[in-house]
């Protein structure tokens, strides 16, 4: 089976590339750009069986001035993807986010729930979902969450765990906020679960996948100086401090329903971020 990886440098796609090994053709920004239909006509010399578009712009607070670019990207770019995918009848991977729901259900979302964004990133990336749902014969769309791996998210600069302990190290105060809720998830959790998801043939359809259970950005934070035993203060604030230009949803938490039928289960969140933290050399 061979398996093209779109935005193959990225967080996730650089653990795509890992898990699926020689199967893998990846590709990154420079080998076939989303938005430009020519350069995603290179999927036509190679002809993969699945198609894993992690290709993206991730940017949530950048997104909401720079509009087009959002969507230019992770919509317009998921329906150059999906019509290529047509052509091939290869089978369509859309990663997707928790930030197509509203945050209003205070219980984790189903798949089954009806999106409704409250920011541009989230709006851009459920028109790529509505694409690659419409225009693709065969396909998942995946929705992960939070994510943080070994190559740090290249659209961001880096992940949150990094940037924690980046300002730990300095001797920075750390504030975070209290009032929203999410599904950490490891990149390589992810990458590992879609190449034994991919094996099984599921139905296609919308797919949930988060390491299991959730907890507030706070939290998170916290759980991360105590695995790596460090002393370090942090201050709970409400998210209104931060003054940031995306809206984001109080609690997106994810429930890997459709998984759970297939009798697939993902760690825990805080069993993935230890052996995170423990491959990275930062406990022991
Ligand atoms: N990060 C999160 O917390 C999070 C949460 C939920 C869902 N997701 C979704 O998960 C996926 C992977 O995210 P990530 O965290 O791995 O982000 P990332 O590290 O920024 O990866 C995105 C990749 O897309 C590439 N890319 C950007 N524009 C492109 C274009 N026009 N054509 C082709 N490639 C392009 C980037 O390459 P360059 O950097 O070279 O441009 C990068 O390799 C995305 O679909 C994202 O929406 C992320």
């Amino acid at each position: 089976m061979k398996v093209a990886i779109l935005g193959a440098n990225g967080q996730l796609g650089s653990d795509l590339v890992k898990a699926f090994g020689k199967d893998a053709i990846p590709l990154t920004h420079r080998d076939l750009d989303v938005t430009e239909p020519g350069s995603v006509q290179i999927l036509k010399e190679l002809k993969p069986d699945v198609v894993i578009n992690t290709a993206a712009y991730v940017r949530v607070d950048d997104a909401e001035v720079e509009v087009e670019k959002a969507f230019q990207v992770n919509a317009i770019g998921a329906l150059n993807v999906a019509k290529a995918c047509n052509e091939l009848k290869a089978v369509n991977v859309y990663i997707s986010t928790d930030y197509v729901f509203d945050g209003a259900k205070g219980t984790p979302y189903e798949e089954d729930d009806v999106p409704n964004p409250v920011n541009v990133y989230g709006l851009s990336k459920y028109a790529g979902e509505i694409f690659t749902r419409n225009h693709s014969q065969r396909y998942y769309i995946i929705r992960a969450a939070s994510l943080y791996g070994k190559a740090g998210a290249s659209g961001k600069g880096g992940n949150f765990v990094e940037f924690m302990i980046q300002q730990a190290r300095k001797g920075e105060r750390i504030k975070v906020v209290d009032d929203q809720f999410m599904s950490p998830t490891s990149t390589k959790d992810v990458a590992e679960m879609l190449k034994e998801f991919l094996g099984i043939k599921p139905e296609f359809g919308v797919y949930h996948m988060v390491n299991e259970g959730y907890c507030s950005w706070f939290e998170f934070t916290k759980e991360i100086f105590n695995i790596l035993n460090w002393g370090v203060h942090i201050t709970p604030i409400k998210s209104d401090e931060l003054k940031r230009l995306a809206r984001r949803p109080a609690f997106s938490a994810l429930k890997n329903e459709k998984l759970g039928n297939l009798g697939l289960r993902m760690r825990d969140w805080e069993d993935a971020l230890e052996d995170y933290l423990m491959e990275k050399g930062y406990s022991d």
